[in-house]
């Protein structure tokens, strides 16, 4: 077998357009060499443009999943009392969600084992902004994996060697070769990840707006049937919700600033919708953990796990166990910021239109709140505060949003980036939903 007719098959020809369906051999061919370093990145990078372009069948995409998780070892859960309920996200401009989240489940006795990944894209990443405080370990070995588990009630690990390598090197590959918004793609990442790690149950935030992999709803919609189709043939019980992502989430777009928003969530003095998104996910954890009957008594349940204080004092407990200063966590509250700050003020009075996640995201990126390069280190103090939000009026002059670099000179790209995500109406546009679609397999 060569790796060059494989990506061709996958391409396609006179005759042949889309490409054709890959056999399982073929595919363990490419991802299994690719994982020993026997099949070069440029090889797989054609390959990742051919799946991009021409899609994959249902069955391929269980194929690859399945090989994926197959290219290290699983998570053995046995031995520690469930239930598993994990949540993912497939990606959003400060989408900090997972952090306030497991802990709140946690407190309602729902275990969640997290295996999450970095910024890709324009997107942030859970890793990244965890690794923000200092001291915090997110490679965790997976008998540490399984004893923060036990103690805290969750853990939060990265991809490893061990777990999912396939996925530790698509994911990196993806990001720099324009290859992320692709539908099996996404889903084999996506839930061998999940599979892998043991939950029994998932519930996935499906992004769908400009600040997302999938800009429109049909777009979503096909990526949520084929998370839920894709988890269901694999023996999970799936909630998918098909979420707003035109506005950035919350007040905070950064690693260490969205930590700090993420306390504030569990202070219940979060912003609106990140609250609205994280008790909604919640309860439907809550649900498929058995937890509570209905979506309404495990969004109840969760709120008093915010009020009582227990979710906040799970969070810190896990910044400790994996190595975090949390001490110095609640002092750098407020005060951790870079050097290099800029200010954006509106252009004219009016209502704020939309303030664009993609642009946004982008914006992020050139601060240094994500990559452009696999190897390239984020940076924890880069990002944005927004004081304003579409549908709020503005008199020009208004700060609209605190802008923080890496350095000097990654604020002027960033600012005009801003500028063009920032849009201006006379009128004050309507409040759109935040929740767009559910789909459920349970
Ligand atoms: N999240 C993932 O884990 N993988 C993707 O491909 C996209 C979002």
């Amino acid at each position: 077998m060569r790796a060059v007719d494989i990506i061709m098959k996958k391409r396609g020809g006179p005759g042949r357009p889309n490409g054709s369906e890959l056999s399982r051999e073929e595919i363990e061919f490419l991802i299994g060499g690719y994982v020993k370093g026997e099949i070069p990145e440029y090889q797989v990078s054609s390959w990742l443009m051919a799946v991009f372009f021409n899609g994959m069948t249902f069955a391929e995409t269980g194929v690859l999943t399945d090989v994926m998780l197959k290219s290290g070892g699983v998570i053995d859960l046995s031995g520690i009392a469930g239930p598993f309920v994990d949540k993912h996200s497939t990606g959003g401009v400060g989408d900090k969600i997972s952090l306030p989240l497991a802990p709140i489940v946690a407190a309602l006795g729902v275990k969640d084992p997290m295996m999450s990944g970095r910024a890709l894209g324009h997107t942030g990443g859970t890793l990244d902004k965890l690794e923000s405080i200092t001291g915090y370990r997110t490679g965790l070995s997976v008998p540490e994996f399984r004893d923060f588990i036990q103690k805290t009630g969750f853990a939060m690990t990265g991809q490893t060697k061990e777990i999912v390598p396939a996925d530790r090197l698509l994911y990196a590959l993806r990001d720099v070769t324009g290859t992320v918004e692709s539908v099996p793609l996404i889903t084999a990442s996506i839930l061998s990840k999940k599979v892998a790690e043991g939950a029994d149950s998932l519930v996935f935030d499906v992004k769908c707006g400009t600040g997302a992999f999938m800009k429109n709803i049909d777009d979503a919609k096909r990526l949520a049937e084929s998370l839920v189709g894709t988890g269901q043939a694999m023996g999970k019980k799936v909630v998918a919700l098909i979420t707003d992502m035109n506005e950035p989430l919350g007040d905070t777009v950064g690693n260490f600033l969205e930590i700090e928003e993420t306390m504030d969530i569990l202070e219940g003095k979060g912003p609106a919708d990140v609250t609205e998104l994280t008790l909604a996910i919640a309860a439907w954890m809550a649900v498929l953990g058995e937890r509570a009957k209905t979506v309404a008594e495990g969004r109840s349940l969760a709120e008093k796990a915010v009020a009582s204080g227990r979710a906040m004092e799970l969070f810190l407990e896990n910044v400790a166990l994996q190595g975090g200063d949390a001490k110095k966590l609640l002092a750098d509250r407020g005060k951790r910021r870079s050097a290099h700050r800029a200010e954006f003020r509106a252009a004219s009075d009016g209502y704020i239109a939309s303030i664009e996640a993609f642009k946004t995201g982008l914006a992020g990126v050139y601060l240094g709140v994500g990559r452009n390069r696999t190897e390239e280190a984020v940076c924890p103090e880069a990002g944005m505060i927004l004081h304003k939000h579409k549908g709020d009026a503005v008199k020009k002059g208004d700060l609209i949003m605190e802008v923080y670099g890496k350095d000097e000179a990654s604020l002027e790209p960033a600012l005009k980036l801003i500028g063009e995500a920032v849009s201006y109406a006379s009128e004050r546009p309507a409040a759109g939903k935040l929740i767009l679609g559910e789909i459920t397999a349970v």
